[in-house]
């Protein structure tokens, strides 16, 4: 067999997506509400981050007449930016936790709710960073994001695991997961799709913070479910975790490597 042509990858995908969230609601960590619960400590873990080199990245395309869609904007870590650099920004994010930490902006739109339900218009550019993870049926998600482009997609994720204390913590603990999806698994669902993309590489420090060690806790009890263990857990929090120079406490995980698929669509 050649596993390259004849693997279904969307299927793989959904795989990934689904042995993942199972593990997790085995162990009482299940994934629903999770952006709402961590919403604060995900914008907190990344603020005066200047290191994601995205939005530089997304400089060639930008300019005060286009329009941009942006897919599980989150706290709006890039389309606050990006809304003083284009005409328009419209954020689609379900998670009420994020929006309610999304600055209004006179040109930013928000519309509540997933990508999958969503009506939003056509803009120019349409990016979705960091969201296809927990996505099961990817195929429809990516085609839609395509439909609703009309100069270009960009679809930006890590090749690498997340980078958390949970993540090593999990495995520290005996409780090996499934790993989520990552950008390798992005560019074989593209190319099964009969899409070609250009791609990007980034590579920036990945290095979360968190205002205590309570909080730091509080993230990985939650990833753990019924397999944490205070006593080890705290520990390993403990040994692991470096005060950065303004009392905050960061997670030193090295190297992030991401991919930028992003491609002009196709006429429909
Ligand atoms: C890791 S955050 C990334 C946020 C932002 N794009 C960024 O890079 O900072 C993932 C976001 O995707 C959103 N999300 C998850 N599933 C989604 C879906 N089906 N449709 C739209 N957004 C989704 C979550 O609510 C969350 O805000």
């Amino acid at each position: 067999m050649d596993l390259v042509r004849e693997t279904d990858w969307t299927a793989h995908w959904r795989n990934l997506v689904e042995a993942r969230q199972a593990e997790a609601e085995a162990a009482g960590a299940g994934q629903r509400g999770y952006w709402n619960r961590r919403a604060a400590g995900f914008k907190a873990s990344l603020q005066g981050r200047s290191d994601d080199p995205f939005l530089d990245f997304l400089e060639p395309w930008l300019s005060p007449r286009k329009t941009v869609l942006d897919v599980g904007a989150g706290w709006g870590r890039h389309a606050l930016p990006l809304a003083s650099r284009v005409d328009w920004v419209t954020a689609i994010e379900p998670a009420e936790g994020m929006r309610e930490l999304l600055e209004p902006a006179a040109n930013l739109t928000v519309i509540a709710g997933a990508w999958e339900d969503a009506e939003a218009a056509p803009a120019d550019l349409v990016i979705c960073c960091h969201v296809l993870y927990g996505v099961a049926e990817v195929a429809s998600f990516l085609l839609k994001l395509e439909t609703s482009a009309r100069e270009r997609v960009f679809v930006y994720m890590r090749d690498r695991p997340p980078p958390l204390p949970a993540e090593e913590l999990a495995a520290e603990l005996g409780f090996p997961r499934t790993r989520m999806p990552e950008f390798r698994d992005l560019w074989l669902v593209l190319r099964q799709l009969g899409i070609d993309p250009d791609v990007t590489m980034l590579r920036y420090p990945a290095r979360p913070v968190y205002a205590s060690l309570d909080s730091a806790l509080e993230e990985a009890r939650a990833a753990l479910g019924e397999r944490w263990d205070e006593a080890r857990g705290r520990a390993f929090l403990e040994a692991r975790l470096v005060p950065d120079q303004d009392g905050r406490l960061a997670w030193d995980a090295g190297e992030m490597v991401s991919g930028v698929a992003h491609w002009q669509p196709r006429k429909t």
